[in-house]
């Protein structure tokens, strides 16, 4: 998709279509509605008296040939109630019309700037790029409707642009690409998505935009002694693992913080030994989604370039069951010298990302924040909606829902606490690998907490933001790259 801006007075915009948005309160003249010609606004106001239009959320109204505009067809998305309109509704406007000109064999589409402010032209690229993707790259018959949208105009209707337009239409594509990279490797089966190939992946992109990028082999695993990581990975018989490590670090960044992005990358979680009912089994392709979050992350500051140094660190294996596997009753010793009891299997995200932790301390990180579709229980509190956040040092947990409120998605702190560590207590080893069905988000997260130790550390439970359930106007069903604008924002915020 190609993005620019276009400075023409609208009604000499000669554009395919052109899009504008208003409220329930004045359907002909709110939003951007209001921008347009006197005689426009006669036509619009004779649909709203019919009821054709009248500004509900989502609604498309289409006039072709309008009145007053040298473009060819006029589309009015419904924007609702005007003091519920949000920067989030703005990238969801934006979507809706992608989305609706798309499926009706729509290439280009010209959208009416409301503001020029970074923040809103930032959003409506992002909001563009988010809806013109779809999962279905598997199906042999794609129809033309969905191809996408090739051109994305920004009309400004003559305002002048403030010197950072630009920038913030460069910092939209990058996110919403970014975004879509994460969500085209989840989206992946785990028969194309295996370790290697997510390595392979992770290396093309670092290649591609000038980051260090290093992958290790299941010897190089055992030489470090992660023993967690390890008794995940022996189980597969097929697939080696592989631990991905990238690093940004521009020279004149100050040494100090080094964030650590943690990614759990399970290409396949069918619970191993402790294995899961198959009825949703096939879900479990998207258990590498944190680790798909951390590349998209990288992929977007490589190209922003903010002064902190980041180091990526993606442990990616299948968990399988086989006569290699490990089983309930063993007990590990993870690469900190903690041991650790199995007491299922399936809670094999925790053991990835216990050594993962490790190292990314032994590599210099001073900051540790991990993505992982990491329980179950994290759904049943928060649904598909909202990330689950944790951690023991305020500090950063608030600079992660800061950072989630600029970028538009839903996270929500969930509680870390001592009296909880009894939970996952082991009658023969320092810890149990699980804390029992309740509260199992919390332990979940306070396992991989034990292997911070002193360092600050955040923890993502992506389990159910990672995978949308339902079509939205203004984004297809599937994975949804959730987080990666999010700690984008969180980076290059910190950086100033
Ligand atoms: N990958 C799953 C968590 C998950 C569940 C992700 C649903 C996405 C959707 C994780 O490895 C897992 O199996 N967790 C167990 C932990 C339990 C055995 C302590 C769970 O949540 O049931
Ligand atoms: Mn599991
Ligand atoms: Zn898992």
């Amino acid at each position: 998709m190609k993005t620019e801006f276009r400075p023409e007075p609208l009604a000499q915009l000669s554009a395919p279509s052109l899009v504008a948005y208003c409220f329930e309160d004045a359907p002909s003249s709110s939003g951007t509605v209001e921008r347009l010609p006197e005689e426009t606004r006669k036509q619009l106001q004779e649909l709203q008296t019919t009821g054709e239009l009248t500004g509900k959320a989502f609604e498309c109204t289409v006039l072709r040939w309008p009145t007053g505009l040298a473009a060819a067809k006029l589309l009015v998305v419904g924007a609702g109630k005007r003091e519920k309109f949000s920067e989030t509704h703005l990238r969801h406007l934006v979507g809706a019309a992608v989305r609706k000109l798309r499926s009706r064999g729509g290439r280009e589409l010209a959208w009416i700037l409301g503001s020029t402010e970074s923040s809103a032209v930032a959003c409506v690229v992002e909001g563009a790029l988010v809806a013109d993707y779809d999962p279905d790259r598997y199906r042999t018959e794609r129809s033309g409707s969905e191809k996408g949208i090739d051109n994305l105009w920004l009309a400004t209707g003559g305002d002048a642009l403030p010197a950072e337009a630009e920038a913030a239409l460069h910092r939209g594509r990058i996110l919403g690409e970014a975004q879509n990279f994460t969500r085209d490797l989840v989206n992946e089966p785990s028969n194309r998505m295996t370790p290697t190939n997510l390595a392979e992946r992770a290396t093309e992109m670092a290649a591609r935009f000038g980051l260090e990028c290093e992958v290790l082999g299941p010897e190089e695993i055992q030489g470090l002694k992660m023993g967690a990581f390890w008794a995940v990975a022996q189980g597969s018989q097929q697939e080696p693992a592989r631990l991905i490590v990238i690093r940004y670090s521009p020279p004149d960044a100050p040494e100090q913080p080094v964030i650590g992005l943690i990614g759990k990358g399970i290409t396949f979680d069918s619970g191993g030994i402790s294995i899961k009912p198959s009825e949703n089994m096939h879900e479990m392709k998207t258990d590498m989604a944190g680790g798909a979050t951390m590349l998209g992350v990288m992929q977007a500051i490589a190209q922003l370039k903010p002064r902190i140094r980041v180091t990526a660190i993606i442990p990616a294996t299948e968990n399988m069951p086989s006569g290699n596997a490990f089983k309930p009753g063993d007990v590990i010793t993870s690469m900190s010298g903690k041991t650790i009891e199995i007491l299922n299997t399936d809670a094999e995200g925790r053991l990835v990302l216990a050594d993962s932790l490790t190292y990314a301390k032994q590599l210099g990180c001073t900051v540790l924040i991990d993505a992982a579709t990491l329980t179950g229980a994290v759904l049943v509190a928060l649904g598909n909606l909202t990330t689950g956040v944790f951690g023991w040092n305020e500090d950063w947990v608030n600079r992660v829902l800061a950072a989630a409120n600029v970028a538009g998605e839903k996270m929500w702190q969930l509680p870390v606490d001592d009296d909880y560590r009894d939970l996952y207590k082991s009658a023969i080893a320092d810890m149990a690998n699980t804390g029992g069905r309740y509260g199992a988000a919390i332990t979940g997260a306070m396992f991989i907490g034990e292997f911070a130790g002193d360092t600050p550390w955040v923890h993502l439970d992506i389990a159910g933001t990672r995978w949308a359930n339902d079509d939205k106007p203004y984004r297809a069903k599937g994975p949804t790259g959730h987080g990666v604008r999010t700690l984008v924002h969180l980076l290059t915020d910190f950086a100033g």
